[in-house]
């Protein structure tokens, strides 16, 4: 199967090869677990394979954004690749975008390999209700898979939870949560698969997530 590496050889080890093509993966945790650190990285690793990459920040803007690579070695790379084969777009949602206007813009996208959204917390924010946000969250993530090769969504959520409890991780074709995990008095960083359609991997067992200025690190199973 056609699969897109993380950029993060133990993660992909984890996921069996990759994150599958033709699929939108959620990528969810905590404030500050990684998430958009996960995201770069994924872009990043495709931009040097000479793919088409997008990184959309519905938050921070691209300084922002530059100034967190600057802090891991391997990141750093990802100022070279700007204007070529990797976008970093800030969209700022509000009065002139909601999330009509936004889900609309994937209807007609052209076709590219890799795409992250950081993060869809936003698009509920501008969302009428409840039932709209899923609506449009089923309709973006049917446009993805025609568009995009692999998609990353990124999530915030409330420590134990997977999604924001309105349907993200169902709408998704794969889960990866990353939290913090009390090991020997330390909190440690940690990364579970809880789904990912056409793989085979063991669910919800925590991996070691490090994230230092060398680079991310998923390593073998803590063992608890
Ligand atoms: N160079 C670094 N060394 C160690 N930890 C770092 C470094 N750069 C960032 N971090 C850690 O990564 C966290 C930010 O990760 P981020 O991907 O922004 O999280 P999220 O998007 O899930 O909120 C920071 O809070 C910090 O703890
Ligand atoms: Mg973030």
């Amino acid at each position: 199967m056609n699969r897109k590496d993380s950029g993060i050889p133990g993660l992909d080890k984890v996921l069996g090869g990759g994150f599958p093509s033709e699929t939108v993966v959620l990528v969810s945790g905590e404030a500050g677990s990684g998430k958009t650190l996960i995201g770069l990285n994924f872009i990043l690793s495709g931009a040097i394979k000479g793919e088409k990459c997008c990184y959309l920040s519905l938050g921070e803007d691209l300084d922002e954004l530059l100034r967190a690579c600057d802090g891991i070695k391997p990141l750093k790379d990802i100022r070279g690749y700007l204007g070529k084969n990797l976008a970093i777009e800030h969209v700022v949602m509000g009065e002139d975008l909601g999330l009509d206007s936004f889900t609309k813009i994937f209807e007609s996208y052209p076709l590219i390999d890799r795409l992250v959204i950081d993060n869809v917390n936003r698009l509920l924010i501008f969302a009428e209700n409840q039932r709209d946000y899923r609506m449009r969250l089923s309709e973006l993530v049917r446009y993805l898979k025609k568009r995009v090769k692999c998609t990353l969504l990124l999530c915030e959520t409330n420590k134990g939870e997977i999604d924001t409890k309105n349907g993200e991780a169902f709408e998704c074709d794969g889960v990866l949560h990353s939290s913090f995990m009390e090991f020997e008095e330390k909190p440690r960083r940690i990364m579970e698969v809880h789904k990912l359609r056409y793989s085979s991997f063991e669910p919800k067992i925590p991996h070691e997530f490090v994230i230092c200025a060398d680079g991310l690190s998923v390593t073998e199973t803590l063992i608890l």
